[in-house]
């Protein structure tokens, strides 16, 4: 703290980036953990804004593991008054003290197990890897759990007919996101990712 202005923590435990903030005299951002990933969503708000010109009332989708950016994404619908569904097989939801946390933000968070309930009527449609940092030992598994929810063109057929695409990257091709979906008219990925720099 007497080096430093603030320090960006990248860990692995969440408990972690906690106990930085705890003892620290500088700020400490979370810049990833295992739990939230608030930076990566910023610039996600900052897309969507800029393609709808408005966050209130959009609903968001989310398809695939109930990961860190799944959690930072349901906290940031719930502050900014979106609308959020999120499909994940069971045993990958959100986690329960995000939902709860959500709620006590006024959010409302809808959770299935059919990517199509989640996706219809979507404005925007995220998804993300199915195998996290750190979730590597479990990868066979996760991959057969994480089949059905693959972001294709027949899923995308579900949203809104202006609907657009994020992942905050890195994907995998042909796993959680099709080549089509990723590269098509929807996605703006790539604006997504720029806009890392500007938030
Ligand atoms: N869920 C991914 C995000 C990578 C930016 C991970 O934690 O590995």
């Amino acid at each position: 703290s007497r080096f430093v202005s603030g320090i960006a923590a990248r860990v692995y435990d969440h408990a972690t980036v906690e106990e930085l903030g705890r003892h620290a005299t500088v700020p400490v951002i979370n810049v990833l953990s295992n739990a939230e990933h608030p930076c990566q969503i910023l610039a996600d708000l900052m897309t969507m804004r800029e393609r709808f010109g408005r966050l209130e009332g959009l609903k968001v989708a989310w398809v695939g593991d109930g990961n860190n950016v799944c959690n930072s994404t349901i906290l940031a619908a719930a502050m900014m008054g979106m609308e959020m569904a999120v499909a994940s097989p069971p045993g990958y939801w959100p986690d329960r003290k995000i939902l709860d946390q959500a709620e006590s933000l006024g959010g409302r968070t809808v959770v299935v197990a059919d990517p199509l309930e989640a996706v219809g009527g979507a404005d925007v449609v995220e998804t993300d890897t199915w195998i996290s940092m750190g979730d590597e030992a479990e990868a066979e598994k996760r991959l057969e759990a994480f089949r059905r929810y693959q972001l294709n063109a027949d899923l995308m057929r579900h949203a809104k007919s202006d609907a657009i695409v994020l992942h905050c990257l890195p994907a995998h091709r042909g796993q959680e996101i099709t080549d089509e979906v990723m590269d098509g008219p929807k996605s703006a990925i790539l604006d997504q990712s720029e806009n890392r720099l500007h938030s």
